[in-house]
């Protein structure tokens, strides 16, 4: 199937048309659309020059970063979002030197699947969700660059659980949707029906895209001044 068509499949229509997401250079760029100059990133993440700056290489020399999602159970939210950004990866021309995982501040589900609901709403868009639970712990901080909080309360867990010296960073998935007009969180859906379900699959998928670009602008900074 052509890129575009599948994007069809899986994406919400008014992203493909969202204007801010015009003028794809290639088929690779419209799976990964340029970073809006008005996504508003906060300040640790507005430069992804001093990022590359400080990644991390394989011992052929290629820079590598590492992503992990995480919410409260790591059986709603972060399955998502990691089960969409692996999908969407697979058009990323830098995928290789890009790690994902995810992890909950909990470990009361520890070993289970992903929630049915969120299954059958990625299911629904094409998209297979292979996650077992786990907790977030502190090596974690050691794995990963990038600890991508669904809410302010994972968020608050991270950088209190974050070991002293680590240079990994927190933030806030939501910090990458183009749409979130001053939202921070990814709703906690497990307590809310099959909408809410849906609408967290709309929300981690325009972030996720974001955030893939995002990460392709870092590790090509790093291609330019190397
Ligand atoms: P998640 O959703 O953090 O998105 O995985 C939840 C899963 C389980 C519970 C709460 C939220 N729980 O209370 O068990």
């Amino acid at each position: 199937m052509h890129p575009t068509a599948a994007l069809a499949r899986l994406c919400p229509a008014e992203l493909m048309a969202h204007p801010k997401n015009a003028h794809p250079r290639n088929a690779a760029e419209r799976m990964r659309p340029a970073l809006p100059v008005d996504l508003n990133l906060p300040a640790a993440l507005a430069e992804p020059q001093q990022w590359a700056a400080r990644l991390r290489r394989r011992a052929d020399g290629t820079p590598w970063i590492g992503v992990c999602f995480v919410c409260l159970g790591n059986i709603c939210r972060s399955p998502t979002a990691e089960g969409i950004f692996i999908e969407q990866m697979k058009h990323y021309p830098r995928r290789e030197q890009i790690i994902v995982d995810s992890a909950g501040t909990s470990g009361a589900h520890q070993g289970a699947p992903a929630d049915t609901r969120s299954q059958a709403t990625a299911h629904r868009r094409g998209i297979t969700l292979r996650t077992l639970s786990r907790p977030i712990l502190g090596p974690d901080f050691e794995r990963f660059d990038l600890l991508v909080a669904m809410d302010r309360s994972n968020l608050g867990y991270l950088e209190r659980l974050k070991p002293e010296g680590s240079r990994a960073h927190a933030c806030l998935l939501r910090d990458f949707d183009p749409d979130a007009n001053g939202e921070r969180d990814v709703p906690d859906p497990y307590y809310d029906g099959d909408a809410g379900f849906e609408r967290v699959f709309d929300m981690c998928w325009r972030s996720s895209e974001m955030l893939g670009s995002w990460l392709n602008a870092v590790l090509s900074a790093d291609e330019t001044s190397s």
